[in-house]
């Protein structure tokens, strides 16, 4: 029989408020109705006693969302408890969040305080949030290196008066799943009164165990887990939501648990998060990540086409992401070029395939990814006889202050070589004009623009222009880590590109593009 499990999302409140994930009111607003949306049960709306921001924001995301719960979290006192309902009191279904320390190191360095004034702070503050509020969470912080005897009458005594769900938080990320799944059994046991409440796990990531301890408290009994999208909060994080929902589907015959999340909602609620708040997932996060659904070892590919279940153990479509990418690098294999070149629209023999095939080899070598950009322009310099390109032998560029800038270029084209030199407002205009004297071809370029792509010094630099050659503009892209040399064949490759095409519309011998002012060397 499946469980029912409450997600309780926590993205307002425990990841807002870690470092770089902050978000303003609208902000805060558009992520709320995102995650009603999403389809979480609660949406913890922030820390209203925090700022003035923080109670208008947890106030117009209580008056936005109608579907879900909206929670508040207020610390074990009277005046926190009237600023968090103060804030959530017209939500349709609100809920106040009282927590206090119960782990010694934390009762004795943080809060100054005994056990038993804790447990005084506990029946009083929950008593009264009950008075308020006909749903009220309360989390033993530090629950999971609280001694367990106390932890569990502070329990008993929450429940006494009135608490609703009792959290047990992993605070400091410290617990392991073995024990933390151990701790919920424990207090099942010595706390009847559980049976009558929703118990939850709220779990950091300091030691990357987040999601796996609340899939441990899952298997022991927990009715509600506390996460966040992307997995943003305090320190390494919270429990990341897209992780443990789809683990809990995917392995649904391990975990034997349903949830009211629409799982084809994620990938669009982890792009808001990072949207609104400027924090990329890593490539290989799990779930959302850039890489997730993306294989580039060739044998992989092959299997993808073959049946995707080879390597994908969920559909892209069941987080939201339109299809699986098959990465064309120096890893891929014929079937994927293949595949690509098809979807492309290019219907190639086998003969063609194999050359561009190695095409492809040959420019994954340099560059990490083959683009589809890249790939037509490949495709249609396939039948090119090589010797027809113009081909970059070597260049001199002089520039500085006070003097004229001066390119000399040296380049093959059908056996021939080929020298010219131009001077220009600049090394890269001087370059382009003394190409232009060469080949005698005259091309305006629209757009320019260097990319570091590596660090350091002796960074690779890429290089990309759009030039436009009579009415139509080509693209040319080069990496160096000289990038007076990758403009220069950036700009040929463009120059290239425009004569193949300009050669396949009008079946033209290209021999009279040579400019008549170049000098044979
Ligand atoms: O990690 C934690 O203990 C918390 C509580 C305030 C619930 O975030
Ligand atoms: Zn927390």
């Amino acid at each position: 029989m499946e469980k029912r499990l409450h997600i309780f999302d926590t993205t307002l409140r425990d990841g807002e408020q870690s470092p770089g994930c902050s978000m303003n009111l609208e902000e805060k607003v558009r992520m709320a109705r995102k995650l009603e949306e999403l389809g979480v049960d609660v949406i913890e709306a922030g820390f209203p006693v925090a700022s003035q921001g923080d109670f208008e924001a947890v106030r117009s995301v209580a008056r936005t969302i109608r579907q879900r719960s909206v929670a508040a979290l207020a610390r074990a006192l009277r005046s926190d408890i009237d600023r968090a309902w103060e804030a959530i009191r017209d939500a349709v279904q609100p809920r106040i969040h009282v927590f206090i320390a119960t782990s010694d190191i934390h009762m004795k360095h943080k809060l100054n305080k005994t056990r038993s004034q804790v447990l005084a702070d506990t029946l009083d503050t929950v008593r009264y949030a009950r008075s308020l509020c006909s749903d009220v969470e309360f989390s033993c912080e530090d629950a999971s290196r609280s001694d367990l005897v106390f932890l569990s009458e502070v329990i008993r005594t929450a429940i006494g008066a009135g608490a609703t769900v009792i959290n047990l938080p992993d605070t400091v990320g410290y617990a392991t799943p073995a024990g933390y799944g151990a701790m919920f059994r424990a207090v099942r046991n010595a706390v009847p009164e559980t049976c009558g409440i929703i118990l939850s796990a709220h779990c950091h990531n300091d030691l990357g165990l987040a999601v796996a301890n609340s899939l441990a408290a899952i298997e022991n009994g927990v009715l509600q887990v506390e996460c966040t999208v992307n997995g943003i909060g305090e320190r390494a994080g919270n429990a990341a939501l897209e992780e443990l929902i789809m683990a809990l589907r995917t392995r649904k015959d391990a975990y034997k648990t349903v949830t009211s999340v629409n799982t084809e909602e994620i990938y669009a609620s982890s792009k808001l998060l990072s949207e609104l708040t400027g924090m990329q997932v890593q490539r290989n996060k799990a779930i959302v990540g850039a890489n997730a659904f993306s294989h580039e070892a060739g044998i992989h590919q092959d299997g993808m086409l073959k049946n995707a279940m080879t390597y994908e153990i969920m559909t892209p479509q069941s987080v939201g992401i339109r299809h699986s990418i098959l990465v064309l690098g120096k890893h891929s294999g014929r079937h994927a070029v293949k595949q690509r070149c098809t979807e492309l629209g290019y219907d190639l023999s086998q003969a063609d395939l194999d050359r561009v095939y190695g095409m492809v080899c040959n420019l994954a070598d340099r560059k990490k990814e083959v683009f589809d950009e890249d790939l037509i322009a490949l495709l249609d310099v396939r039948d090119v006889d090589h010797s027809e390109l113009y081909h970059l032998d070597g260049i001199q560029v002089s520039s500085g202050t006070n003097m004229m800038p001066t390119a000399t270029v040296a380049l093959r084209y059908g056996g021939r070589k080929l020298a010219d030199s131009a001077t220009g407002d600049g090394p890269v205009d001087a370059l382009y004009k003394a190409i232009e004297r060469l080949t005698g071809v005259a091309g305006m370029l629209m757009e320019y623009k260097i990319t570091s792509v590596s660090a350091g010094r002796d960074a690779m630099g890429e290089v990309s222009v759009r030039v436009d050659f009579g009415g139509v503009v080509h693209t040319g892209r080069a990496m160096s880590t000289d990038v007076v040399t990758g403009s220069a064949t950036a700009y040929l490759e463009a120059l290239n590109r425009a004569l193949v095409a300009q050669k396949r519309k009008n079946g033209q011998s290209r021999s009279e593009h040579v400019s008549a002012t170049a000098t044979a060397v």
